[in-house]
């Protein structure tokens, strides 16, 4: 049975979606999404894990304060929930792409906390230049149009075109989400994604068990240049995952969740 509940956290209130009972697996998610990319791993991984999925700041049904934001700011949220939710364990986290920047950030501050770590579809690099300057863009494109054009024609990236041509109820589920994001939810978020902090140095540092997953297809976490990175981890294993874009977890679950379970089962 999921349960919701609501943390008051710097003015902003953090919806938490929570499933399940037994070590703590935190789910972060992905942009422009919220915790409903997670329907299947609320399901599955809840018969083992105590599954919990907040919602980051704006999206989703938390709120979003008037300031901006950084990535470090969301690690301090994910903190707060952990405190709120588990008090005295560490957890095992997972964060996708955006999500996976701040699973960074969580293992900078918070590190002692983790017990393991999955980065889905995520990259440790800051943007270049033009990177920057494409989130900019699209934050002036939702002030001036709203969200959804802004963000819609991410759809063809999110999802692989084999899961666009034959499942298209994976594409339906994630324009649902797309479609409740707000304007401001989507500035705030490119405006802090775009100063994050590079990790690409750190990751001989991190000492955490870590599994990196990505989809044979995604164009913003390519297999080959993610599984370079991978290898640099100190204790880092790669998967990537057959016919699976940038949503893995939405488009392939079943194999996304069994890889989740067998890496955690070793971790144990
Ligand atoms: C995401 O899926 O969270 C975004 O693609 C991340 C990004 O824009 O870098």
């Amino acid at each position: 049975m999921k349960t919701v509940s609501f943390i008051a956290k710097h003015g902003n209130s953090i919806s938490v979606t929570s499933a399940g009972s037994g070590p703590t697996l935190m789910l972060l998610h992905g942009f422009p999404l919220d915790h409903r990319m997670w329907q299947s791993q609320l399901e599955c991984l809840s018969q083992h894990y105590h599954v919990v999925a907040p919602d980051l700041r704006g999206f989703g049904q938390s709120t979003l304060a008037e300031q901006s934001y950084t990535m470090a700011d969301l690690a301090d949220d994910v903190e707060a929930v952990r405190q709120h939710i588990a008090p005295n364990q560490s957890i095992s986290l997972c964060g996708l792409s955006m999500g996976g920047y701040v699973a960074f950030e969580y293992w900078k501050r918070y590190g002692p906390n983790l017990n393991a770590l999955i980065l889905a579809n995520t990259k440790p690099e800051s943007d270049s230049a033009a990177a920057r300057a494409a989130r900019y863009e699209m934050a002036e494109q939702a002030k001036r149009l709203g969200a959804w054009p802004a963000i819609s024609g991410m759809l063809v990236k999110l999802i692989s075109p084999y899961h666009l041509e034959h499942k298209p109820e994976i594409a339906q589920t994630a324009e649902r989400i797309l479609r409740d994001c707000s304007a401001e939810a989507v500035v705030q978020a490119q405006h802090a994604m775009a100063i994050r902090t590079d990790f690409s140095q750190h990751l001989q540092s991190i000492f955490t068990p870590t599994l990196v997953i990505t989809g044979q297809h995604d164009p913003i976490a390519p297999p080959d240049a993610t599984r370079l990175w991978a290898d640099k981890l100190a204790r880092g294993q790669f998967r990537m995952l057959a016919s699976a874009s940038h949503l893995t977890p939405l488009e392939t679950p079943d194999e996304f969740n069994g890889q989740i379970r067998s890496f955690l089962a070793a971790c144990r």
